[in-house]
This record gives C-alpha cells, structure tokens and sequence, in this order.
C-alpha cells in the first residue's frame, strides 16, 4: 500500500458543511469511566481511530466487555472494581499518550504487576510525569531509564490521598491523579495548571465526589472515595483539534465558507479560536447548547481579507496545545512577525513538534526564529508556492502529516507526505473530508 500522498494542485474558494470525527479525549476517557460503571454503557460517535480502539483492548485486556454495532459502542462494566487483574498482563498504548498516562491512574490498586508498552513514538515520551505522582498514592513504577516504557506498574491495599502541583499543564498527567484518587480513603488535592478538563467535567456529570475551584491561573480540584460509578449514555460530540484543520485551511484562503457541525467547544479546548479571531479570522460558534456538563456548537469560519500577525499570549496556550501546527501554518500568510512563547510542550508530542513546526514552514520558504519554548515567524502574505517539498514523518506523527496536507492545499507546489497511515490514530476520516472539497 503506498504510505505517502501526493498533492499537486490548490483547493479553490469554498462554502461547505462539514461534520468531523468524534473528540479524541472525550472518547478515551468514556471508555474509562464506563469500564468501571455498574452496567451497561453506551456511546454514539464514538472515535473509531486506533487510540480509541487502543483503550477498547485495554479494558478488554482486564476483564470488561466490549461490543460495537452500527457505530455503537456498548461497555459492561462491573463496578468500581470489576477489573480482572491477573498475572503477567501487557497493555499496549500503541500511539496513545492519553491511554499510556490515564490508564496508571485506573490501575493504581493491581495487586500484580501489569506492564504498559507503546509505539517507537509513545516510547520515546515522558511517562515520569505520572510515575512520580502516582507513586506518592503507594503504587510502585518501574520505567525504561527512569523515564520511558515500557512500564510497570503494581498498585497498593493501602494507597492514601496525595497533595500534588501539576505544573505542566498536562491534563493526562491531572486525569491520571484523579483516577488514582478515587480509590484512596480521604481526599486528594490537585492543584493544576490549566489544562483541559474534560475527566473533572465527566466525574461531576456522574456525580462523583470531585470539587473543582477555578482560580485565574490554576485550577484546585478535590478528590475523594468513589464508591459507585453509574452507566454514561453519551454522545461524543465532533473534535475542535480535528476541526481545526479545516477552520485554518478557510484560513489561508480568499472567499471561503465552513460550518462544521456539532464541536465541542469546551473552552479549554479553544485556544486556537481566539488565536485565529486575534488573527483577523471571522469565527462564529452557532446553535450553542449545553451537553452533559460540556458545550457545542456548530463552527462557522469566514476566511480574512488581511491576516495579522499575532504575538500569542501564554495564557492561551494551553487550550491551543494541539493546534499551534497548524496555527504556525496561519502565521505563515499572515502580515507581519508572529511569535509564540512558552511552548516547550509541543516537543513532548507524538513528535517533537516545535521543532516540526519550524521545519515545515523552512521548507516552505518561510523565515523563523526558534529557541527550545518559542517560535518567530515572519509571515508572507503573497506566499504562493511552484517547488517540489517532501515531509517524511518519522515518528508517524499524524498532525505533522495533516498540517503538511492543509499547506499543500493553500499554497500550491508539488508535495509529497510521507506516512498517511499516521491519520488512523486520531482522524481516520481525514483525507475523505479533504476530498469533499475538491468537489
Ligand atoms: C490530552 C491532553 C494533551 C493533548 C493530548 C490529549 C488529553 O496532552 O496534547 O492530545 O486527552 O488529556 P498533555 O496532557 O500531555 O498536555
């Protein structure tokens, strides 16, 4: 099967209505929550990529069953502690960063060591983020050069609640302690950077003894005993880091229209929104409604008549994190320097993406001035690209392969993407929709 695509030709002015995969995050941790319910749980829209189909095997692996037809995911839990540990169980995260580090904190009670394995990308990342936490509840880790899977975990009888700074912004890191910490006697605090919060959200929805305080630079979130956790019917609304794509592709163009359906626009999750409006983009969110403690809405997007360059505040970077590839994309057409600060994160992704970012725009003839937490971009209003551009993946990352598409399809040449499967983790649908607008 050939594992690059080629692209030799612009996409012309649009007005479209798009609908998009279901959330990412929202999916992944459905499928926790709902392996340790009592009962039966359902799911519409679920995200059928490979890191949600990852955790799927996760729970299978301990003991739950799992059944999907016509697009619905059914999930029987066994209540709260209804997992079947047994000896000598491996869990592979495949690509999945959100399963390698959610999961730790569900397991945090095993009474026999269970080991976490991943993909070459998921193996090179930082999993002492949530070992040393997790360790502090009495779970004891044993990780690849104290840092890397694969990993052992074996949990405790007598885990106590932790007090724990989460100083990253790393909302897998938060969930993980979360998890851990409905399963102590007393009441864990986490006091986190902001980050998104989608597991405090679902944990509230359910009614589970979390309170969350939100404070102007961090969030206070209180966790105690879960003794009961009751079946979630839920519907995954549409992906905002799946949108995004195309809300930059609309962009980068003259003339263009999107609407895309039914997003989850939880306001953790919209950084990239307020950085493409600060731009000059018009972003509207439409038929706004309230959905078991998140909010949706449809998209519509307008593209510009002039770009502007933006100097990002930090505060907005953390509901941005997964986008700032294809942010850094609109910078590129943008009038004037562009210049992002404070994210050293994005190198912790599925690849190091600051450095991605930055070569991706090179290529493109771009001007950019990098250290390893900020990036400078020159934007170039008039760019308009003839050359031949090869982007080989090699960490598989699939939102450098996505990025690079939307590139060719707003500024021309000749481009050939290496590693097309890297889509399947997180946007199997990615290139059909892409088609849509060819027509
Ligand atoms: C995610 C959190 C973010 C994000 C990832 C999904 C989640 O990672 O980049 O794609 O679902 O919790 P970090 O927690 O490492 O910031």
């Amino acid at each position: 099967m050939e594992k690059s695509i080629l692209i030799k030709e612009k996409i012309k002015n649009f007005n479209k209505i798009i609908t998009v995969s279901g959330d990412k995050s929202l999916s992944i941790r459905w499928i926790l929550f709902s392996s340790l319910a009592d009962g039966m749980s359902k799911a519409h829209n679920l995200l059928m990529s490979e890191d949600v189909l990852a955790a799927i095997s996760a729970i299978k692996k301990l003991g739950i069953k799992v059944k999907i037809k016509k697009g619905v995911c059914v999930i029987y839990g066994n209540g709260i502690n209804g997992y079947k540990y047994k000896k000598n169980i491996t869990i592979n995260a495949q690509n999945s960063g959100t399963l390698g580090r959610l999961l730790p904190g569900f397991l945090i009670n095993t009474p026999y060591s269970i080991k976490i394995i991943g993909d070459k990308s998921l193996s090179k990342r930082d999993f002492k983020r949530i070992s040393v936490p997790l360790s502090k509840f009495g779970a004891k880790f044993k990780l690849h050069k104290n840092k890397h899977l694969p990993l052992k975990i074996v949990g405790s009888k007598n885990l106590k609640p932790i007090f724990f700074k989460e100083t990253l912004g790393s909302a897998q890191c938060k969930s993980s302690v979360i998890f851990a910490g409905m399963r102590t006697t007393g009441t864990s605090i986490i006091k986190a950077k902001k980050s998104r919060n989608h597991t405090e959200l679902l944990a509230r929805y359910l009614n589970l003894p979390i309170n969350i305080q939100i404070k102007k630079n961090y969030d206070l979130i209180k966790i105690s005993k879960v003794k009961k956790i009751k079946p979630l019917n839920y519907k995954i609304p549409s992906d905002i880091s799946s949108s995004s794509f195309f809300i930059a592709l609309t962009a980068l163009m003259s003339n263009s229209k999107l609407t895309i359906k039914n997003v989850n626009i939880n306001f953790s999750r919209t950084g990239i929104i307020t950085i493409l409006k600060k731009m000059g983009v018009k972003i509207f969110f439409i038929n706004k409604k309230n959905y078991k403690g998140e909010k949706i809405a449809d998209i519509r997007v307008e593209s510009p008549n002039t770009l502007k360059g933006i100097n990002c505040p930090k505060k907005l970077n953390s509901g941005a994190i997964d986008e700032f590839l294809i942010i850094f994309l609109v910078a590129a057409k943008a009038k004037g320097i562009s210049y992002f600060k404070d994210i050293a994160e994005l190198n912790q992704k599925e690849s190091p993406r600051l450095k991605w970012g930055e070569k991706i725009l090179n290529k493109m003839g771009i001007k950019t001035i990098s250290s390893n937490n900020s990036l400078k971009i020159y934007g170039n209003p008039e760019l308009k690209l003839k050359k031949n551009i090869t982007i080989k993946n090699y960490l598989k990352d699939h939102r450098v392969f996505m990025t690079s598409v939307i590139a060719a399809c707003a500024f021309g040449g000749n481009w050939k993407i290496h590693d097309k499967d890297s889509i399947k983790t997180s946007f199997p649908n990615f290139i059909n929709i892409i088609n849509q607008f060819k027509k």
